[in-house]
């Protein structure tokens, strides 16, 4: 099931990807904001979810859908989609060619964590980058086979994190990028967290973390990184959550899980 699954969720997924790139030739604004004046919403993030949702219940009508602009659905199939429709809004604002449409299948409810994600795709339309995965088949960028890098030392470790849309928060999260900052190779914030975990999987990244991810901003990239042989967890033996995000290439997770732990990642969060 999950290579239908997946297929599916490519032919949705490049769909939303074509009509976010048209909207975004025709030019943004931003429709509204959500959390605080940073975190928007474009028309075209609304757009793309209404389109996703609708392919969807005509495809697989009993099928959940827990997406970011809009209510859930409850599942009677036990199948749920989990939707960004556009991950790297506001590199999508000021037209930083590093945005996505990501879809995971998954098993199970999206919140709490009880799921396991069954088939992926993250696609990049300004880039022309589709990275796709389903469970226990491999995972792909544009149709050829990726695996993530191995054998990194963290002193030699290329790391992408990313930063909330809360003021503390951000202040907290740098507090942790200028622990580390001194123990790796270097630092990236590309402002996509599954095309970060997507560049895990192509070796693009050694690592990516992240604090306070929705289920949606991480739920497929994490599952293509781990079908590239990345390692993907929490902190502490924690599944990867809205609490912490780590996917590493293979042999990194323990030391930069160490490194990340003396840099203070398990304080309580403000904000
Ligand atoms: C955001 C991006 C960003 C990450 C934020 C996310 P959005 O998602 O993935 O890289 O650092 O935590 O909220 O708002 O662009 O869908």
């Amino acid at each position: 099931m999950s290579v239908e699954l997946q297929k599916l969720a490519t032919e949705i997924a490049l769909q939303a990807g074509e009509l976010i790139y048209r909207r975004r030739r025709e030019g943004v604004t931003v429709a509204a904001t959500k959390s605080s004046a940073e975190d928007v919403v474009t028309a075209a993030d609304r757009e793309s979810e209404n389109l996703i949702r609708s392919l969807i219940a005509d495809a697989r009508p009993g099928d959940g859908f827990y997406g970011e602009e809009s209510d859930a659905t409850g599942s009677t199939t036990g199948v749920t989609w989990v939707v960004d429709p556009i991950d790297g809004t506001v590199n999508y604002l000021y037209d930083i060619p590093n945005y996505a449409v990501s879809i995971a299948v998954i098993e199970g409810d999206p919140d709490p964590l009880t799921w396991t994600a069954l088939a992926a795709t993250v696609t990049n339309p300004a880039a022309g980058e589709t990275f796709s995965a389903a469970r226990g088949r491999g995972a792909t960028l544009n149709g050829r086979e990726i695996r993530a890098n191995a054998d990194v030392v963290p002193s030699l470790a290329m790391v992408g994190t990313g930063f909330a849309y809360s003021a503390e928060r951000r202040v907290w999260q740098a507090g942790i990028v200028q622990q580390l900052i001194g123990s790796v190779r270097d630092i990236r914030r590309m402002g996509s967290a599954e095309l970060d975990l997507c560049s895990v999987a192509c070796g693009r990244l050694d690592a990516y973390y992240e604090r306070g991810l929705n289920p949606w901003d991480h739920a497929a990239g994490a599952l293509i990184a781990e079908e590239a042989g990345a390692t993907v967890g929490g902190l502490n033996g924690a599944r990867a959550s809205r609490d912490f995000t780590l996917a590493t290439a293979a042999g990194l997770f323990e030391p930069l899980h160490e490194l990340l732990i003396e840099a203070g990642a398990e304080a309580s969060v403000l904000g």
